[in-house]
């Protein structure tokens, strides 16, 4: 087919909205084809279909490229490499009537050729700029594969170990998972959407569908309002807030209704609060799905639930191929609905390049160029290291050079297991060594030695997508193993690879050390070894509660006190167990290093002194609360000093702690260094009792420390 060459028109933005939708503003290019294109071809840039190259869920269309040569398919997913992604965008460019360019997206989760930990291990470094730059080098090497959007950051706080995808989120806080939603936005999109470094960036899933019930994915989720905002929507915002322009709707249903549907979600808070101004796509046939969740009659009714709720393109379900037609012909879609969607997704085309140059991203010299490099792999390493966290040190770790180790268990030579679920196009053969190979680089082996490495956990595909567990114990002859190796008199440190909380319960009284390694990627091997033998002093922290047993869960640091909370030892009466503590058995923020560090008392700065009164913030002005801290050990360490506070009484009831800040900061044997939080009123705000956002007037707590519970407390006042 001759493709129609458009006139070029220059700098004339358009407006347009219809009652429920955030106005979209149009390029100019975007302008000229929305007034040549058909009704189909309208229809056909907002089908996203799978190609055959890789899949991610259940396949349901046989021949997509003639799907895109009849302009039926405007985007593709689970395409890459420059070669393979020119031959498809050669057909969608040369042999459609318009010619409009595919967007090619994948799954670029913790990387792509260059694998880093998976997301629960990144989010435990609290690094925000190593998690930007992974992000970073994750699209520099997937934009040279010909792709232009990544399905990340995946913002779903979870407090459920049950759930397989635990370990795609960062964990259970939304001040830190709001902080790396938006680094990961930053790090994917840099400053120029058009350059052929860069992708699109997709926050997902929204919204909640980190909380399903019982743990099992994609069960049904139900939360008030006011803890949707406070816990579970802060780090979408933040990703949005960073400026990406794409979002994937959720499986879930949340209050009876499909994300898929929730016009609530999509329209109201996205759009119309949010000021979202990107397209939505569902996720994979979730458009279809609302058939089974008894919300739509038939894929026609399920299309026109979507997209007057909000969802601009429909991944895999066919419902927009198939129906959209009828249901605009019909009226009950209107074409400007239909139109903003197009817009919008037209919209993020050309802010891609892809108008100006289709083939932007299809250079296989550059692939090449840019994939594993050197540079890659040792960012890779490092980051993998600080990403681990060391749960346990009875004082066996670090191990000497040299000295003879044993090292065992079922996945001490695996190299698949590294890389975790969503491996982009990372690949087995590129992980260089497994922990027992990097372990025999620095010292010697000895089946017989009497310290044990033992390398256990969960293989990789126990977690991710439809990996929920009803139990969260390590499988049984692991422990076993322990057991057996304990009675044999052996010192064991434990080497965990795995991606949720587990129930260590057993495991912690047995072994002499634990390191929680996640799956931490292509560099994965080198990087325990490096952590093993004090190469790297480890600093990573929990960025989740480790429970005592499953009976446990939820538990989170940010819980409430309840109106009778667990202060007397023999209390019958009071919120507790009674055959378990309350406490987790590693709280969030914790993780150990080879130094210690010492906390000074809380001085609290600004504000101001009212004799007998303490300390009072007022209105717009702002405290600083400071600790002086010091490496009392005998090795260089960094510590991640974290702010908490906590609202004693409020409108509604408050969290006995909330993380407000945190600080990494590197100290030399003997140095101490001041640390410096600055509180305002923002720090203090949550949803009020009318659903408004402000702080309240009364006393307030604050904590320090390097653990949710390991702090130094202080008390200070608000005036409004
Ligand atoms: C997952 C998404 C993913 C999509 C595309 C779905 O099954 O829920 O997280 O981005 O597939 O692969």
């Amino acid at each position: 087919m001759k493709k129609l060459v458009l006139p070029c028109v220059i700098a004339l933005i358009t407006i347009s909205c219809s009652p429920r939708q955030a106005k979209t503003a149009s390029h100019p290019k975007v302008d000229s084809l929305m007034r040549v294109m058909t009704l189909e071809e309208k229809i056909g840039q907002t089908v996203l279909f799978t190609s055959d190259w890789s899949v991610t869920g259940p396949s349901m269309r046989d021949n997509y490229l003639e799907d895109i040569r009849a302009g039926r398919c405007g985007n593709l997913l689970n395409a890459y490499t420059a070669d393979f992604t020119r031959e498809i965008q050669r057909i969608a460019v040369e042999e459609t009537r318009l010619g409009i360019p595919i967007l090619f997206g994948y799954d670029v989760i913790h990387g792509f050729r260059t694998i880093f930990p998976i997301n629960l291990g990144m989010s435990a470094s609290w690094d925000i700029e190593a998690i930007q730059e992974s992000a970073r080098i994750a699209a520099s090497e997937a934009a040279a594969a010909g792709l232009h959007w990544t399905y990340s950051p995946m913002c779903d706080i979870s407090v459920e170990p049950r759930w397989g995808r635990i370990s795609e989120g960062s964990g259970e806080d939304p001040y830190l998972g709001s902080l790396i939603a938006a680094a990961m936005v930053r790090g994917y999109q840099g400053d120029d959407l058009s350059a052929d470094h860069t992708l699109l960036s997709c926050v997902k899933h929204f919204a909640a569908y980190g909380a399903p019930q019982a743990g099992r994915d994609y069960n049904t989720v139900d939360m008030s309002e006011r803890w949707l905002r406070e816990f579970y929507l802060p780090p979408y915002k933040a990703a949005v807030d960073a400026g990406a322009l794409s979002v994937m709707a959720s499986f879930n249903e949340l209050d009876g209704i499909p994300a898929h549907a929730n016009a609530h979600l999509m329209n109201e808070i996205l759009r119309e609060e949010w000021g979202f101004q990107g397209f939505v796509v569902s996720d994979y046939t979730g458009i279809m799905e609302m058939i089974h969740h008894g919300y739509a009659e038939d894929l026609a009714d399920a299309g026109r639930l979507s997209i007057n709720a909000g969802v601009d393109m429909d991944m895999m379900s066919s419902s927009y191929m198939d129906h959209m037609k009828e249901l605009v012909e019909s009226g009950k879609v209107s074409m400007e609905t239909l139109d903003n969607a197009v817009r919008r997704i037209l919209n993020l085309k050309a802010a891609l390049g892809l108008f100006e140059d289709p083939y932007r991203y299809c250079n296989p010299e550059r692939e090449k160029a840019r994939t594993l490099t050197p540079e890659n792999k040792a960012f890779a390493r490092s980051f993998a290291a600080e990403s681990m966290v060391l749960l346990k040190n009875s004082g066996v770790l670090p191990l000497r050079k040299g000295e003879v180790v044993a090292v065992t268990g079922p996945l001490a030579q695996s190299k698949d297991d590294f890389l975790g679920s969503w491996r982009g196009a990372g690949q087995v053969e590129s992980v260089p060594v497994s922990i027992q190979e990097a372990v025999g680089e620095v010292t010697p082996l000895s089946a017989g030695a009497s310290k044990v490495i033992l390398v256990a956990g969960e293989p990789w595909h126990w977690t991710g997508e439809a990996a929920s567990r009803s139990s969260i114990r390590l499988p049984e002859e692991q422990t076993q193993l322990l057991k057996k190796l304990k009675k044999e008199g052996k010192t064991v440190v434990l080497v965990l690879l795995n991606g949720r909380p587990l129930d260590l319960s057993e495991e912690s009284e047995l072994a002499d050390a634990i390191l929680e390694a996640w799956y931490p990627g292509t560099m994965g091997g080198y990087a325990v070894a490096d952590v093993l033998f004090g190469d790297v002093n480890p600093s990573g922290k929990l960025p989740v509660t480790f429970p005592r047993n499953l009976g446990q869960v939820p538990i989170y640091y940010y819980a409430k006190n309840t109106g009778r909370p667990y202060v007397h030892p023999d209390a019958k009466y009071e919120s507790r167990y009674l055959d378990v503590p309350n406490e987790p058995l590693y709280a969030f923020g914790h993780g150990l290093s080879y130094t210690t560090f010492d906390y000074s008392e809380i001085m609290l700065e600004g504000g101001h002194s009212q004799s007998g009164q303490g300390v009072t913030l007022s209105g717009d002005g702002t405290l600083k609360a400071c600790v002086t801290v010091t490496n009392t050990g005998a090795c260089e360490g960094t510590e991640t000093v974290q702010l908490y506070i906590r609202d004693l009484v409020g409108s509604v009831t408050r969290p006995v702690k909330q993380l407000k800040g945190f600080e990494r900061i590197t100290l030399a044997p003997g140095e101490s260094r001041i640390v410096e939080f600055t509180l305002d009123k923002e720090t203090l705000s949550f949803w009020r009792q009318d659903m408004s956002w402000g702080p309240e007037s009364g006393d307030f707590q604050i904590f320090i420390g390097g653990a949710s519970n390991q702090v130094k407390k202080a008390s200070f006042k608000y005036a409004l």
